[in-house]
């Protein structure tokens, strides 16, 4: 077999989710043809392309051509010390939930209350984003306050050459499968928003704060993609080796 044709061979039986932890740059190829890379990334990708009708090889060039531009550290997620990754997913995502969780909540509500009678997809809208913030507020919690700390101290054990506590490795094994279920479940709750918000195409009367609370989700949804690739891509897979 030609090396070209290993390769692509390698390259099609990838899942999503690997491609794009090893290499983050590659979401966009996805997000442009409109595949999922968190929730969904565990998929191979010829299994995809074959879903959406999609010439692998268009993509795999596409992928390519990204991944052989000049990648900076900063951007090298998988390079990245466990502890490292941990603090930059709370520092930033779990930051920006905490900051924004409320308002666009609250812009939903808005929205539902004065446009519900002309375009009742916003009311459920606003019912599901409620739901998302509750469940969400939780899910921080348990990862900031359970699962990270007992990652960073299994890390500091394998650092220095010692087996992790077996209360930790329990930590970290129940709550691996436990996050990994309200990933999917949260993926799946904004998803439906996207869908009922017909991608967040703005009707002829939306008026200031209906634009706005359009912005918010979609910034949402991707911030969201990004953290819950992050997560399960790349923290989860390192943390089950501890
Ligand atoms: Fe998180
Ligand atoms: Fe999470």
């Amino acid at each position: 077999m030609q090396e070209s044709t290993l390769r692509t061979n390698f390259a099609l039986n990838t899942t999503i989710g690997e491609i794009v932890a090893a290499d983050y740059r590659t979401a966009k190829v996805f997000e442009n043809n409109g595949i999922d890379f968190c929730c969904g990334g565990k998929v191979a990708l010829s299994a995809i392309c074959q879903e959406k009708g999609i010439n692998p090889d268009t993509l795999l060039r596409e992928i390519e051509t990204i991944k052989n531009e000049h990648i900076d550290r900063s951007q090298n997620y998988t390079s990245w010390e466990l502890p490292f990754l941990v603090d930059y997913i709370v520092n930033t995502h779990h930051a920006y939930l905490k900051e924004n969780d409320e308002q666009i909540a609250s812009y939903a509500r808005k929205i539902a209350g004065v446009h519900g009678a002309h375009h009742p997809e916003v009311i459920e809208i606003a019912t599901i984003f409620e739901k998302i913030a509750t469940d969400m507020a939780a899910h921080l919690l348990e990862e900031e306050e359970v699962f990270f700390p007992a990652i960073k101290r299994a890390y500091a054990e394998r650092k220095t050459g010692n087996a992790p506590s077996q209360e930790d490795c329990n930590v970290i094994k129940e709550s691996l499968a436990k996050l990994g279920r309200e990933h999917e479940e949260i993926g799946d709750a904004i998803h439906t928003i996207r869908h009922l918000a017909k991608g967040y195409a703005l009707p002829e009367d939306a008026c200031n704060t209906f634009m706005i609370t359009y912005q918010k989700l979609k910034e949402f949804e991707d911030d969201l993609h990004k953290h819950v690739h992050l997560e399960n891509n790349i923290l989860f897979p390192k943390a089950s080796q501890l």
